[in-house]
């Protein structure tokens, strides 16, 4: 058989090492490599340990063709399954989040589970060879808990575990008590018909705060600030200004905030955005808790899923503080909406090459780095020819490494 005859695209000068070049939003071998490397292989935020306070509650998350379990078992451990069945791999549990007494019941033909992911029985278990209740339990997922947090990872990955990339931001976030932290809204999926790195580049700066977002910018003024990463990690933060706001959502948000006693003075002041390489934002305001997190659908086509947490503290002032820094953070979202969907399409105008970014943007430079670094294919300026872009992109890694 000839060995394929490998086309190599023009390589970005330094001077293009700004934003990712247009084809790499549309292309769909990307895209494949793309679920396998980043989100396969990167941890997960599959849940808080809140969503499921009881045992035998459960919940569901889905990324990449995979499906996550996670339960909480009758010695009130947390686990994280494939939501996998051994049988035939039907889902065992459907939906979203559920409870059940003591056993998990696969919908397709019966075979049921213990809380702890053993094999508990099988309907005419006579007509199978011998099945051991381990063995042919669900299979383990690997998860880490930080600050009840869960996350979960589907294959091994490049990243260390989550307290190691969180590890500079540990002493700020222990004070957030998020191990007490409870649901506060419904979590929400938004279909966005966009590819997911469009949803991440206009979330990875905030120079087009002052324009695009008037409440925000009301809520922060000048004092907005996007730290470099570590690790994958970056950390942003907007001081709450107090300085005669227009809308009527921040003015009474400054106004009315209640003192969270359980804070550092400067925490009480300031909204602060822990970012997660390759698609996730935990929020720690004063009064509420949250993160958000892209999961890639199609090439064209993104789920923005959003969850918020209240923290320790229910009198009536901080239940006031927390709707209106949710309402504020929905209409940032839905101002971002729009701005995804421009940025999305330029992408296929004959008029857009690449973008220029400023040092203020820097967090969109840094986040294209490291998706290059991850999957050198995306540091080439043309499109590969149809069916090399895996080809290309191991012999790109081989000659690196
Ligand atoms: S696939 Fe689950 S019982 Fe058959
Ligand atoms: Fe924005």
């Amino acid at each position: 058989m000839n060995a394929i005859e490998i086309v190599m695209p023009n390589r970005l000068t330094d001077e293009q090492r700004g934003g990712l070049p247009p084809w790499t939003y549309f292309n769909k071998e990307l895209f494949q490599i793309e679920q396998d490397e980043l989100f396969r292989r990167h941890w997960q935020l599959a849940c808080h340990v809140s969503d499921i306070p009881k045992d035998g509650d459960w919940t569901t998350f889905d990324i990449a063709s995979e499906r996550a379990l996670i339960v909480r078992g009758k010695d009130n451990i947390v686990r994280a399954f494939h939501n996998v069945c051994r049988h035939r791999g039907s889902r065992v549990v459907a939906g979203e989040n559920g409870r059940c007494k003591s056993a998990m019941v696969c919908p397709f033909h019966g075979w049921s589970y213990n809380l702890d992911g053993t094999l508990r029985a099988v309907p005419k278990a006579k007509t199978f060879p011998k099945l051991d209740p381990v063995t042919h339990g669900l299979v383990p997922l690997e998860h880490e808990i930080w600050h009840g947090f869960v996350f979960v990872r589907f294959k091994p990955g490049p990243q260390g575990s989550v307290a190691d990339l969180m590890a500079l931001h540990e002493t700020e976030a222990s004070a957030y008590k998020l191990d007490e932290i409870k649901p506060y809204a419904p979590q929400t999926r938004d279909v966005l018909e966009v590819n997911w790195k469009a949803v991440r580049d206009v979330d990875n700066e905030g120079y087009h705060v002052p324009i695009a977002h008037p409440a925000l910018y009301d809520l922060y003024g000048q004092d907005y600030h996007d730290g470099r990463p570590h690790r994958g990690v970056s950390r942003s933060e907007g001081r709450i200004s107090g300085v005669s706001p227009r809308f009527w959502s921040v003015r009474n948000y400054v106004k009315h905030r209640p003192d969270m006693a359980h804070l550092p003075n400067e925490a009480k002041e300031r909204w602060v955005y822990l970012g997660m390489f390759p698609n996730l934002v935990i929020m720690l305001y004063p009064d509420l808790i949250g993160f958000y997190q892209e999961l890639p659908m199609e090439v064209g086509k993104t789920v923005q899923r959003m969850a918020y947490y209240a923290p320790p503290g229910d009198s009536r002032q901080a239940k006031v503080a927390r709707y209106l820094a949710h309402r504020i953070d929905r209409v940032t979202g839905a101002e971002d909406a729009q701005l995804i969907k421009w940025s999305w399409e330029s992408m296929q105008s004959s008029g857009f090459s690449s973008m220029i970014l400023s040092d203020l943007e820097a967090g969109v430079r840094d986040y294209h780095d490291k998706l290059r670094d991850t999957i050198p294919v995306a540091a080439l300026v043309d499109e590969p020819a149809r069916g090399q872009v895996e080809t290309i992109n191991q012999t790109l890694r081989a000659a690196r490494d």
